[in-house]
């Protein structure tokens, strides 16, 4: 497992093509998961051990990727942790009873993974075995910030302004909330390790809405937090920090400590390797909307991010974002399979 292209890269090593997985890569583009989605609930999916495993299975078959993403959410172990979660029907994640006070804050309690989320867990256990070494698996977490987000707001925003109220006027409070998700998630990122994935990806998808003085004081010491601990536990579990809307924040962002910094579209990837240096990896980089393009113009997206990459070691080839839900899956296909051709090296 050592020698998969994916963890090389992930390492910054030499391998013998670009390795590629998507994000999403399990979901609504793929009608094989649509039919198990349709016996359940999102939720329900999530918790199911045997379905979650078999959905996260799904996509390495089809595409030919080079690792396999849990299926799960980042918003589990918020519910875990007592909150309220649900999924209404084409409007995504509400908490209906969101944190606004000092007293909600305190009554979040940080869990043992083993006995608040043994599904995702056990999950993890069955899809190792049905991997059966092939590719590894990847486990994931929200960002302190992204997931505060969500659970000061209550459901999606464009603004997120009850949070940006609270980091402005109650500093002790949001501190108290983050310091808080920074523990809870270090631990359920080093259970998933335990159960056996074998790199960890943090989704700050949010995290870009904060200019760099405030990431620096609101976002970058929860980060470091998480990562310090993950290492001081499974040093060589490979770490991923991916955010959206970051050009502004990429010279802090090896300060996170992570092995590799994920990339949206909206940066070149060349310019980004060079304002990140030479120690970090990086993922990405092409907008999921490329995929609606023809077979013939995706090649010529997937030549010209390698083009940029110009052969450096550490790099992973990835969407910017989640795929889209009208994808058409055999674009995806085509996708993996000529990111593995045109980044043969000789
Ligand atoms: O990448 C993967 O394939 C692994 C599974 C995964 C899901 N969500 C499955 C999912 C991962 C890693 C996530 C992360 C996640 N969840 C993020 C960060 C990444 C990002 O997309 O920015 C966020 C912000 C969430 C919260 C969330 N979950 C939202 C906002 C939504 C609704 C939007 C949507 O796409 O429907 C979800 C639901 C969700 N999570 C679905 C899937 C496959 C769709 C649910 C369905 O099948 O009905």
């Amino acid at each position: 497992m050592r020698e998969n292209r994916f963890l090389k890269a992930c390492r910054g090593e030499e391998v013998d093509t670009t390795p590629v997985w998507l994000m999403r890569q399990a979901g609504r583009y793929l009608p094989q998961y649509m039919e198990i989605r349709r016996r359940t609930t999102f939720l329900g999916l999530c918790k199911t051990p045997e379905l979650a495993a078999e959905v996260t299975v799904q996509p390495v078959d089809y595409l030919g990727v080079d690792a396999a993403i849990l299926f799960s959410d980042i918003l589990i172990p918020l519910e875990a942790m007592g909150m309220r979660l649900e999924f209404a029907p084409d409007e995504g994640p509400v908490f209906p009873e969101p944190i606004r006070s000092a007293q909600d804050v305190d009554r979040l309690e940080p869990f043992d993974p083993t006995e608040r989320t043994p599904f995702t867990l056990e999950a993890i256990r069955l899809t190792v075995r049905a991997l059966d070494g092939k590719v590894p698996l990847i486990g994931f977490a929200g960002a302190p910030f992204t997931l505060a987000a969500y659970m000061v707001e209550g459901r999606g925003s464009k603004s997120w302004m009850q949070l940006k109220r609270l980091m402005a006027q109650e500093r002790g409070l949001a501190h108290a909330l983050f310091d808080k998700l920074a523990d809870t998630i270090s631990d359920y990122l080093a259970a998933q390790v335990e159960a056996g994935c074998r790199a960890l990806q943090i989704f700050d998808s949010w995290g870009g809405e904060l200019d760099a003085e405030d990431f620096r004081r609101w976002s970058l010491p929860y980060l470091q937090r998480i990562v310090s601990d993950l290492k001081s536990q499974h040093p060589h579990v490979p770490v991923i920090y991916f955010g959206t809307c970051m050009s502004h924040l990429l010279d802090l962002l090896p300060e996170t400590g992570a092995d590799v910094i994920g990339l949206d579209w909206r940066i070149d990837l060349g310019e980004a390797r060079k304002r990140l240096g030479p120690e970090v990896a990086v993922q990405g980089n092409l907008d999921p909307a490329a995929l609606f393009l023809s077979k013939q113009e995706i090649s010529a997206r997937v030549q010209k991010i390698l083009e940029r990459n110009a052969g450096r070691p550490g790099h992973i080839f990835n969407l910017g974002h989640g795929v889209y839900p009208l994808t058409d899956p055999e674009h995806a296909r085509h996708l993996v399979a000529e990111v593995h051709r045109l980044g043969a090296r000789g």
